[in-house]
């Protein structure tokens, strides 16, 4: 099962091993083998862009409460690595520019928008893009379709993914209908098979299914054909593809 194609995408970082959306996580990952990392933002009570998967800091800090509602400052105070184990309390929630600057730009990014679009988050994300020229090494999705046109028509060298866990009549035409020029399909990985993957990395399309964590399974996506596999276990999937 030669794939040396296959892009490695660390979840959260490594977030099987580390805790998820973490520098920690985003360097293990790396030193791992990952070609791309993944990881969610979310706009703080100033605008700044927040790495955290959750709409709250509860479940992966000691604090609490919206990160809407929360200024950045308020948010770098929080232990956001003790939850995963007591080694990792040093942790904070990253800033997205602190992420930007620590990643070299020969691993991609997928940064996915967990919060909705509003034109200071679209300001701030562009910004960031342009100032740290990561705008061919980053790939935006987010299951909000409607928020990457509306990047994409600022910007039209951004590359945008789409997200979903429907079942669809077609995933080349899903990408076809938002009548843009889209990077890439980011599927739950159930949802494909090699034929849906074949049309549509025939048609252009980057094929990243989510979130593949068992050998099985990782096994099953390779001989598919995927362009990427996002996965908790960055490490894994990268021994998987040296050892056949
Ligand atoms: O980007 C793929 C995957 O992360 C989407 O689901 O809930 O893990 O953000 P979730
Ligand atoms: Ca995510």
């Amino acid at each position: 099962m030669k794939n040396q194609t296959t892009l490695v995408i660390g979840h959260r970082g490594a977030a099987g091993e580390a805790p998820e959306n973490t520098l920690v996580s985003f360097r293990l990952a790396i030193r791992q083998g990952a070609d791309a990392l993944e990881l969610d933002i979310h706009e703080s009570a100033e605008g700044e862009l927040v790495v955290c998967h959750d709409e709250t800091v509860n479940r992966t800090t000691n604090g609490s409460g919206r990160i809407a509602d929360l200024s950045a400052e308020e948010l770098k105070r929080l232990d956001a690595g003790s939850w995963f184990g007591p080694q990792f309390g040093s942790e904070q929630l990253p800033l997205l520019q602190e992420v930007f600057a620590l990643v070299p730009p020969a691993v991609m990014i997928n940064v996915e928008i967990k919060c909705p679009y509003s034109a200071r988050l679209e300001q701030r994300l562009l910004e960031l893009l342009r100032h740290y020229g990561r705008l061919d090494s980053v790939v935006v999705s987010s299951f909000d379709h409607k928020t990457l046109i509306k990047l994409k028509r600022k910007e039209p060298a951004l590359r945008i993914g789409l997200l979903y866990s429907a079942n669809v009549a077609s995933h080349r035409q899903l990408a076809a209908i938002t009548g843009e020029d889209v990077y890439s399909l980011h599927p739950q990985y159930k949802l494909i098979d090699a034929d849906d993957v074949a049309d549509a990395v025939r048609s252009g399309l980057q094929v990243y299914p989510f979130t593949i964590n068992k050998e099985n399974d990782l096994r099953q996506a390779l001989a598919a054909g995927v362009s990427g596999i996002i996965t908790d276990f960055p490490g894994r999937l990268r021994e998987l593809m040296n050892a056949d």
